[in-house]
């Protein structure tokens, strides 16, 4: 009765220039690995459900590079969004789906695009939260110990610090917190960050859509019983074509009273930016990562080359805390530390081809 959900909608805008609107951060093989982000993620889950239980939910212009990616996942397990809403409507179009199938599916929602490093550990982990969404309606997440005041998490605030039960109720949900409260919560040494993965059963989040966004658990009700027909493609491009565009987080875990945690330990990278790329990565002593490139580097440190054009040779010197990133056609040099002007540069771009 287990099922995988991934989601592989996103955008991944900060590791622009690798990751482009058309070629997202889950598609590509950031760490190096010989395999993508979303590869990866599939790989990870093998063992905790049969693989026609496994679907990925992505946007209609992905659904090209999921099946090139993994050519097992059958037609009727890649569920195409027409238009980007976040993950609200991602997680209900599949729940529903699921929920009409199975009654009594126990569901795990994963992202497409994290780094675990520890897979034993995440699997317990996981497999705690699943006994604990086998007979009762709990909506669970994992918590990861936050290391930082990071405004880009959801920061969960939990009770039974001190019970041996390791399924810990959720007092409070707050996602994307802005800098100060970010600092409190940190401080108070009460909060872990919210790891973006959940585990529940059908029962369990239908009924949470229809408390919370009632409208969007009418839409995808009329799922049921249509499956992979031209039904559920028109009832699927009406309902994205009006639904609200809100994330899970805002929409059901920050509102719900009945919402626990689990915490993690599993080596968890959401890989948000180069930043925490470069963190995670081995270096030598001079702390440069040089990533696939084909790199020469004289007096740098703390720097970060990366390219997949071997047939360029990338020469620095002097430089020190830079990424250099040479993709396609964009060479990108900037600081590494000013990562917010990400957003800038992509914008200023845009206007420019
Ligand atoms: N199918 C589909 N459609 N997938 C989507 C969409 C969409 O419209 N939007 C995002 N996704 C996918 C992304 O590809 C990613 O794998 C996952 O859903 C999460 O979306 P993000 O956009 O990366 O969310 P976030 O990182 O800002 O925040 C979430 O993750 C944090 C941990 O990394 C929240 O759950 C936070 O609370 C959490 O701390
Ligand atoms: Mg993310």
């Amino acid at each position: 009765n287990q099922y995988v959900v991934i989601m592989a909608g996103g955008v991944g805008s900060r590791f622009w220039p690798f990751s482009r609107t058309n070629r997202p951060k889950q598609f590509l093989d950031i760490l190096g690995s010989g395999y993508s982000l979303l590869q990866m993620t599939y790989e990870r889950f093998k063992s905790v459900c049969p693989p026609e239980n496994v679907y990925i939910v992505t946007n209609e212009a992905y659904a090209g590079q999921v099946k090139e990616q993994l050519p097992a996942i059958g037609e009727e397990q890649l569920l195409t969004e027409p238009h980007r809403r976040n993950t609200a409507p991602c997680i209900a179009y599949a729940c529903f789906k699921i929920a009409s199938q199975n009654p009594d599916a126990q569901i795990i929602v994963t992202p497409s695009d994290h780094a675990i490093f520890k897979e034993a550990e995440f699997l317990a982990t996981v497999d705690t939260a699943l006994k604990a969404v086998k007979d009762s309606d709990k909506l669970v997440t994992i918590g990861i110990t936050p290391s930082r005041p990071d405004t880009g998490y959801g920061y969960i605030q939990y009770l039974d610090k001190d019970s041996d039960n390791p399924v810990k109720r959720v007092k409070t949900f707050t996602e994307k917190p802005h800098r100060e409260l970010a600092m409190k919560f940190l401080e108070s040494g009460d909060f872990v960050w919210n790891a973006g993965i959940f585990i529940w059963n059908a029962k369990g989040i239908t009924k949470a859509f229809a408390d919370y966004l009632p409208e969007m658990a009418e839409t995808f009700s009329e799922i049921s019983g249509a499956y992979y027909t031209l039904d559920e493609r028109r009832i699927v491009d009406e309902a994205y074509a009006t639904c609200r565009n809100i994330s899970i987080d805002y929409g059901i875990m920050e509102k719900s009273d009945n919402v626990f945690v689990v915490l993690g330990d599993f080596g968890w990278s959401d890989l948000g930016s180069w930043n925490s790329l470069h963190a995670l990565r081995e270096k030598d002593d001079t702390h440069n990562n040089v990533l696939d490139a084909n790199a020469l580097v004289y007096d740098s440190k703390d720097c970060m080359i990366v390219s997949h054009n071997n047939d360029r040779l990338i020469i620095v010197e002097g430089l020190e805390s830079y990424l250099v990133a040479d993709y396609e056609d964009v060479v990108l040099i900037c600081n590494k530390n000013n990562e917010k002007k990400f957003r800038e540069f992509v914008n200023d771009v845009k206007e420019k081809k």
